[in-house]
């Protein structure tokens, strides 16, 4: 079974086609980022004005070598999302249904991005625990199969990506925050510096919710105390924000595998990418669970788990009743 996806719920604009929902057969992706970097962060007036003029030569570019009579559905990102944003990709579906005479699958953005682990040659086993963190979510569910999800908890304020973003922003790095935290911690392990910030690892307890709020109100109070600002300083602050997240994500991802007796870990989204997570989990898992995340180019936004998605929970609807929800629940 072929599935076409489209995506456009933050600031990319993405179309690919999945068959069986393990094999990637074209995979576009057109971003908006670099129109981002000098406002330090998404506008989503300027996201969706250019999703609106890439929308027509992002499904063309994703449909080569296909005709409409290869694709058997197709998949739309319904939410959660940017309302602008999400509209473009949902009414350009709701029209190629239609016209083509295709079922259409809504899809949850947030809960899809566990799939992208299941288009890797390794997939997870189950029982699974999935994190999925990104700019926008950081969200704990445990699978019993690829069609059997359940939430544990989430994030109470800020994301663990928003945390990165508000607090480089605050150390005076660009945008997204993320990968320069990631740059500067590393520098700092290098220079092996005599300068040490200790921040608070917010939420350790029993819950599976998570906080990130304090943590930028810590980094602030700290950073305005810290005189002069120097790049010592700022790598200083780097490491320990990039330690003090990862703690909190890696402890509460093994208390919830410990509690649903896992076989699997599977991390998403753009924190995914966070090399220091990475090792964390590595190195407290010692191979007893397999870990799994994503290559690069399956962490950031794409079309390629939506489409995954649908072919596990495939649930047509008419395109008469497919609307964009920018706020739809994440719980399952
Ligand atoms: O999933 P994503 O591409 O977009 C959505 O939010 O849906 O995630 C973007 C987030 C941003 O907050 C960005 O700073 C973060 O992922 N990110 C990282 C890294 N790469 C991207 N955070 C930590 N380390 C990274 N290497
Ligand atoms: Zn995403």
């Amino acid at each position: 079974m072929k599935i076409l996806g489209i995506e456009s719920s933050c600031d990319e604009t993405a179309v690919s086609i999945v068959e069986n929902g393990k094999i990637i057969l074209t995979n576009v992706v057109a971003s908006s980022a670099d129109m981002h970097i000098k406002y330090g962060g998404i506008v989503p007036e300027v996201a969706a004005r250019k999703q609106v003029e890439v929308i027509v030569p992002t499904l063309t570019e994703g449909m080569q070598g296909f005709t409409p009579d290869d694709i058997d559905a197709i998949a739309v990102t319904v939410g959660p999302g940017l309302i602008g944003s999400l509209l473009v990709g949902v009414e350009a579906a709701k029209t190629l249904a239609f016209t083509w005479k295709k079922p259409l699958i809504p899809v949850n953005h947030v809960i899809a991005h566990m799939y992208a682990s299941f288009l890797e040659h390794n997939p997870p086993h189950f029982p699974a625990v999935s994190l999925v963190v990104s700019g926008g979510h950081t969200e704990l569910y445990v699978m019993e199969s690829e069609k059997d999800i359940t939430w544990l908890g989430g994030t109470l304020d800020d994301a663990a990506g928003e945390a990165f973003d508000k607090t480089a922003r605050l150390l005076g790095l660009p945008y997204p925050g993320g990968p320069e935290i990631q740059k500067a911690a590393e520098k700092y392990a290098v220079v092996s510096s005599r300068v040490t910030i200790k921040l608070p690892r917010p939420m350790m307890d029993e819950s599976l919710n998570f906080s990130f709020s304090g943590l930028k109100t810590a980094v602030l109070r700290e950073w305005k105390n810290s005189q002069p600002q120097t790049e010592e300083i700022t790598g200083a602050f780097a490491h320990e924000i990039q330690e003090a997240i990862t703690d909190v994500l890696v402890t509460k991802t093994l208390k919830a595998a410990k509690q649903h007796n896992t076989k699997s870990i599977i991390v998403s989204g753009g924190v995914a990418a966070n090399k220091r997570l990475k090792e964390k989990f590595t190195a407290k898992l010692e191979g007893k669970i397999s870990l799994h995340i994503p290559s690069p180019k399956l962490c950031v936004d794409s079309a390629t788990y939506i489409a995954a998605y649908a072919f596990y929970h495939n649930k047509p609807k008419s395109w008469k009743e497919v609307t964009a929800v920018p706020n739809l629940s994440v719980e399952v």
